[in-house]
């Protein structure tokens, strides 16, 4: 089932999303004060570049209303856009959280390509970016921060952002560092998992065997009713529930490692 149909960007009142997260799941999920902001690349923020458009990468906002604070998950394209959504809704970035180096998720150089991200946001905003210790080499490597930009966390770390607090779950496999966040019952997941399939494990730093642990024990302890936010818009719909997403997406219909490295794992 869809629990979020769409996200208008920055030219919609901010209370639209949360009416239709509220409409479907009750307020326990969604209340006044909890801000979350689905943002789609190409469509939300960055409108009309082509590598956004293609990518169909999805950014977040995550806060609290209360005391006007919040980050941003996954800065890349148009970190200038972004931040105008935050400021349209009253909020104050104060923090960038990164699920992994992929330059499509914090900007940087990868195969010749160069995507505006984190970098660039600190040239606007002096936050902290927060990545996984496994994560922060690579993230040096592709992007042009520094060591001192980066705010290094170890797995089930929390970040706190007024009042709400933002787990970090660390979940490799595609890549060493990757991470998911999980929020007031929200999983906003990267490349780790997506409505359908996961992560792709044969760009450098993945493992296949470590995907597998991640999905089917890391994330075990997600609840059902938990509201899955992937990194991309592959599928029709952006968001569901965790439940329906492992009752329905191929990668949790293996019963064994083995049979789950033969149908995903490299060739
Ligand atoms: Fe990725």
């Amino acid at each position: 089932m869809a629990v979020v149909s769409d996200t208008t960007g920055s030219t919609s009142e901010a209370g639209e999303d949360r009416a239709r997260c509220a409409g479907t799941h009750g307020p326990s999920t969604f209340d006044d004060r909890f801000y979350f902001r689905q943002l789609l690349a190409g469509r939300d923020f960055a409108v009309g570049d082509p590598v956004a458009t293609q990518m169909v990468n999805f950014s977040y906002l995550i806060g609290d209303r209360d005391t006007a604070e919040c980050v941003v998950v996954d800065p890349a394209y148009g970190v200038r856009g972004l931040l105008g959504v935050a400021e349209a809704d009253g909020m104050r970035l104060v923090g960038a959280l990164v699920t992994h180096y992929h330059p499509d998720h914090c900007g940087g150089t990868m195969m010749g390509m160069r995507i505006e991200g984190a970098a660039e946001l600190l040239e606007i905003a002096q936050v902290p970016i927060h990545v996984q210790s496994a994560e922060a080499e690579w993230v040096l490597k592709v992007t042009d921060l520094a060591v001192d930009d980066l705010a290094v966390h170890d797995p089930g770390d929390v970040v706190q952002v007024g009042t709400v607090p933002i787990e970090l779950v660390h979940t490799p496999g595609h890549t060493p560092g990757s991470q998911c966040f999980y929020v007031n019952n929200c999983l906003v997941s990267g490349d780790t998992l997506f409505l359908d399939g996961c992560g792709r494990t044969d760009l450098p730093g993945g493992d296949p065997e470590a995907l597998y642990r991640s999905l089917t024990e890391t994330l075990s302890r997600v609840p059902d009713d938990a509201i899955l936010f992937p990194g991309h818009q592959y599928s029709v719909e952006s968001s569901d529930l965790m439940g329906d997403t492992r009752a329905r997406n191929m990668v949790f219909k293996p019963r064994s490692a083995e049979q789950w490295l033969r149908m995903f794992g490299p060739g």
